[in-house]
């Protein structure tokens, strides 16, 4: 497979990548190599990763920090830049951040400040690290409950994307992935919308050049918007709805979390809903995309108490500017229009849709 060249790295794909891993290193002669993992990377995928690292004489240390979003904080980057230093990090070390979308992000960032800046690589092992956090250079960390609000843009070197890593990831992570794969095809290209959503299942072999795919269409998006000015809000569909979903599915005792790319599901079939009554998506075209996404995610119960706190949530989101809340949505499968509006009214509507047609009572 062709690497895929961006803004300032390149992602190279699968057998390859160990190569061009080991090339590199060759080449640039680090001064000392720091593996970044956490607690599941640790056991499942540095193994399979040291096996194939040839370091030659340069010393690598691991860095281990726990698994999971909350640990994606400022403490933890602390404790990242310490062991670096005591471990005698300098400007001419590397950092291979070898996870999830939160070892990539927090290990870009550690990165790019500690020392101003040394070089790192992301070895993404996570199916939503691969197909969405790999481009775009987007690094950092949380602050309490705001996701991503401290951090900087840097691309790092490479991108080491080996889809065997999934072998061990955990089903449900699978398909949070998967939700960010199908707004690709939603937002882009029709044809690998209709591949998608014809998979049998969600089995590595079908998914290696569909992943490579994602990787191009996230690109070419992000390349042509770097600074996210117009083209690159397309990337959002889905999620204005979808992040107000899941921070109240986080923030309630009796309700269990929902993943990104859970809620981001349920936020594409209600913007799909809301594209047909604001920019004439057609009926056929949000059947498919209902029924397309339905096959892979569960229903969600959401009562009409919960729709109200969801709307309330909207007026916090990141994308918004003087108070309007502006949706991403679709004309047709492929063709997204930004900075939409819909009301609260509309909003409700397609709430009441999703759960007439998935039988969930609303009270
Ligand atoms: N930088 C970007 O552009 C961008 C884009 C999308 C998401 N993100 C960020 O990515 C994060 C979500 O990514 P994520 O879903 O990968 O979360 P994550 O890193 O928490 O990984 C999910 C879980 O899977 C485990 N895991 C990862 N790879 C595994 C493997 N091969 N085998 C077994 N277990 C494995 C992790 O330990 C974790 O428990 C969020 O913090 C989000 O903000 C960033
Ligand atoms: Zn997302």
């Amino acid at each position: 497979m062709e690497s895929i060249v961006t803004k300032d790295a390149v992602v190279h794909f699968n057998s390859e990548v160990y190569e061009k891993l080991n090339n590199y290193i060759k080449t640039t002669n680090p001064s000392k190599i720091f593996i970044l993992v956490d607690s599941n990377t640790h056991d499942y995928c540095l193994p399979s990763f040291m096996a194939e690292l040839n370091n030659g004489d340069i010393k690598v240390e691991v860095m281990e920090i726990p698994d999971g979003e909350d640990h994606k904080t400022i403490d933890i980057c602390t404790g990242v830049w310490e062991a670096l230093s005591q471990y005698y990090a300098d400007r001419k070390s590397l950092i291979i951040n070898l996870g999830g979308g939160v070892v990539t992000d927090l290990g870009g960032f550690v990165a790019s400040t500690y020392m101003r800046g040394i070089s790192y690589i992301n070895v993404p092992t996570s199916l939503l690290a691969m197909v969405d956090a790999s481009v775009g250079g987007k690094t950092g960390v949380d602050l309490g409950t705001l996701k991503n609000i401290v951090g900087v843009i840097s691309e790092g070197e490479m991108v080491l994307i080996d889809p065997s890593f999934l072998a061990t990831l955990p089903r449900n992570h699978m398909v949070s992935g998967y939700a960010e794969m199908l707004k690709h095809g939603l937002i882009r290209d029709k044809d690998y919308w209709n591949t998608l959503t014809h998979l049998e299942d969600l089995d590595i072999s079908h998914l290696n050049q569909l992943i490579y795919d994602s990787v191009v269409i996230k690109n070419k998006v992000v390349t042509e918007d770097p600074t996210e000015k117009g083209l690159r809000k397309i990337l959002n569909f889905g999620h204005t709805l979808g992040h107000a979903i899941e921070s109240y599915f986080l923030g309630i005792a009796d309700k269990e979390p929902l993943l990104h790319g859970e809620a981001i599901a349920i936020g594409m079939i209600l913007e799909a809903y809301i594209s047909t009554k604001v920019c004439g998506l057609s009926l056929e075209e949000f059947e498919s995309i209902k029924t397309g996404i339905l096959k892979t995610f569960s229903k969600v119960e959401i009562t009409n108490r919960d729709q109200e706190v969801i709307i309330d949530l909207l007026k916090y989101d990141k994308k918004n500017s003087h108070g309007t809340v502006k949706f991403v949505l679709l004309e047709t499968i492929g063709q997204p229009k930004i900075d939409c509006l819909a009301d609260n009214e509309l909003i409700f509507e397609a709430f009441k849709y999703y759960n007439t047609y998935l039988n969930i009572s609303s009270s």
